[in-house]
């Protein structure tokens, strides 16, 4: 089976004045309404960012500057995906455990998002995802 999170490639409009690249909510892969836009940047050398995952939201994952590996972890299996091009999008579903790590300097990482910020979306350690995931799987095969 295939994990649920996707790398997709975004369009450029090139010309002689650059690159431009547009997202917009109802493209394969932005498949939920944008109610929040946040970017991380200024991260130092070595700090991790993530260790959570979220029960509802959803969010797209741009590297606009810079790179970042961002490790996902459904439950099952876990992946590390270097994001490094700003025409490459991850999509992160819910019930996805996401640590972002080895952040290159000057690294700004633009991340769409289907909800605003909700506090008690968040599942904050690895041990409380396990256990959800779990029950969430039982509950799919019954
Ligand atoms: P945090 O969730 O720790 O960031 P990361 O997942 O990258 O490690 O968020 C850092 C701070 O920013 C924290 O105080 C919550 C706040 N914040 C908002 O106010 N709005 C947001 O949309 C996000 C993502 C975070």
């Amino acid at each position: 089976m295939s994990p649920p999170w996707s790398v997709c490639r975004l369009e450029t409009h090139s010309d002689g004045r650059g690159r431009l690249v547009a997202v917009e909510a109802g493209e394969p892969h932005l498949p939920f309404e944008i109610r929040r836009v946040y970017y991380i940047y200024g991260v130092p050398a070595g700090q991790v960012r993530g260790l959570h995952a979220h029960r509802k939201l959803q969010q797209l994952m741009v590297a606009v500057s810079g790179g970042l590996d961002v490790i996902l972890d459904d439950g099952r299996r876990r992946r590390r995906i270097r994001l490094d091009d700003p025409t490459t999008a991850l999509l992160v579903p819910p019930m996805t455990w996401r640590e972002m790590r080895d952040f290159a300097p000057g690294t700004v990482c633009l991340v769409l998002a289907s909800a605003p910020y909700d506090e008690s979306d968040y599942i904050r350690t690895y041990e409380s995802f396990r256990a959800e995931a779990a029950v969430l799987a039982t509950g799919a095969v019954s």
